[in-house]
């Protein structure tokens, strides 16, 4: 008999943005006319730059060409774009991390989530709440938790964020295997400085941990001195992996290229107590069940890091970081605390005394905007929702307007 892996049960029976889609579509089909504003996930809303383009168009015609064409390229990515990065994102700042470092990938999504697979399941998890749902999940179907009990799963160790911490995680009481930190936030939006991501990587060194940091918003951070890798922390490069995306810093949601870094002296270790090394082990794993980024998409990453690439690539985060503003400031107008949208595309909002999934339905059914319930990120998330600001101005300033007029009968623009 075929049997199914239980651990699924144990899931919510949808992940939250396809649960988030499907309640805003339901809405569109009752309310054919309505006017919908997309600030609930963070898919961008920007073409991708014409230096991304070029790049993406020369690999195109590289692959119409016998003499140029590609097949199968490495599974960790070309060198060209493995060496791009290493100079451009750590060495230029710092972080000694080298091209064989770097596993290119379809996307931090796949890759935060594929990397739990590395690990022994009786492994003690430490995660932040509110959390991308990703982490929970992939390790929830791994079966490394218990059952999903008042809003959480038994078997993890939550770090509340919350207002009265900075909305930073607090070092566990109890030692732990495996600890999961991105800065800068998502959902809340908040960054750690060096001093704080440098109680972490002295944590893991001390407790025999591993930390999977995900920095796929670090392009974000307009504040210069928070750091934008963790391995400008000395010592990281022993005890983190670190993802990163290309989707929110130049618009690759749909183009799909994303990295990993696995530094050649991460260590974990066997039941016997004996050191293994990560990197071998991530390699070992990519080659076996990811054939490589397509060579066009690598050329249009690769461009990102031309002189025109960044500066266009800069542009466009400056828009969305001019939207964020525009989120905060209305948000605060309205007398709601909020966290975030100073270094990262998110804003995260109190709703006081309101249930988060009411207050996106309110917003939805009031102003036609859509936000992300806080609930969804986890039971700290349960009095917030998520605003996003990728999306046009135009659109930010009218949803702005809108969600005004929903809670206060007042419009800015009459
Ligand atoms: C989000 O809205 O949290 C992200 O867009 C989800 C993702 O990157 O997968």
């Amino acid at each position: 008999m075929i049997r199914a892996n239980d651990n699924y049960n144990k899931l919510k029976a949808s992940y939250l943005f396809s649960d988030i889609a499907k309640k805003v579509d339901e809405y569109q089909q009752k309310n054919p006319g309505a006017q919908i504003i997309r600030l609930g996930i963070g898919d961008v809303t920007r073409a991708l730059v014409p230096a991304v383009i070029k790049g993406f168009h020369q690999g195109v015609d590289e692959m119409a060409n016998d003499a140029t064409f590609r097949g199968y390229g490495p599974e960790q990515g070309y060198d060209f774009l493995r060496q791009t990065i290493a100079k451009n994102d750590f060495q230029d700042r710092g972080a000694d991390i080298s091209a064989d470092e770097i596993f290119v990938s379809d996307g931090a999504k796949c890759d935060t989530g594929n990397f739990q697979e590395l690990f022994a399941t009786d492994i003690k998890l430490a995660i932040p709440d509110p959390v991308y749902p990703v982490y929970l999940d992939t390790n929830v179907m791994a079966g490394r938790t218990g059952e999903f009990e008042d809003g959480r799963y038994n078997g993890i160790v939550y770090m509340d964020c919350l207002k009265e911490n900075n909305f930073l995680p607090r070092l566990p009481d109890e030692s732990v295997d495996l600890i999961y930190l991105c800065f800068p936030n998502n959902p809340t939006g908040s960054t750690a400085t060096k001093a704080e991501l440098k109680v972490w990587v002295d944590y893991a060194k001390e407790n025999k941990a591993l930390i999977l940091f995900d920095a796929a918003y670090e392009a974000f951070i307009r504040e210069e001195p928070l750091p934008r890798s963790i391995y400008e922390i000395e010592g990281a490069k022993e005890v983190a992996v670190e993802f990163r995306s290309f989707s929110k810093t130049a618009g690759f949601t749909g183009t799909r290229c994303g990295f990993t870094v696995v530094p050649k002296e991460c260590m974990v270790f066997n039941s016997k107590g004996e050191k293994i090394f990560l990197h071998a082990m991530w390699n070992r794993r990519h080659t076996t069940k990811f054939n490589g980024v397509s060579y066009p998409v690598q050329k249009a990453a690769q461009a990102v890091y031309s002189e025109e690439g960044k500066v266009q690539v800069k542009q466009q985060i400056d828009d969305y970081m001019n939207n964020a503003d525009i989120i905060r400031k209305t948000v605060a107008s309205l007398g709601f605390d909020y966290v975030g949208g100073k270094n990262s595309p998110y804003i995260w909002v109190d709703g006081k005394d309101r249930d988060s999934w009411d207050f996106f339905d309110l917003l939805l059914t009031k102003a036609g905007v859509v936000c992300t319930p806080g609930a969804g990120f986890g039971k700290c998330g349960r009095q917030y929702i998520r605003i996003s600001a990728f999306n046009s101005l135009e659109n930010v300033i009218l949803a702005m307007d809108k969600l005004k007029e929903a809670l206060t009968g007042r419009s800015s623009a009459k």
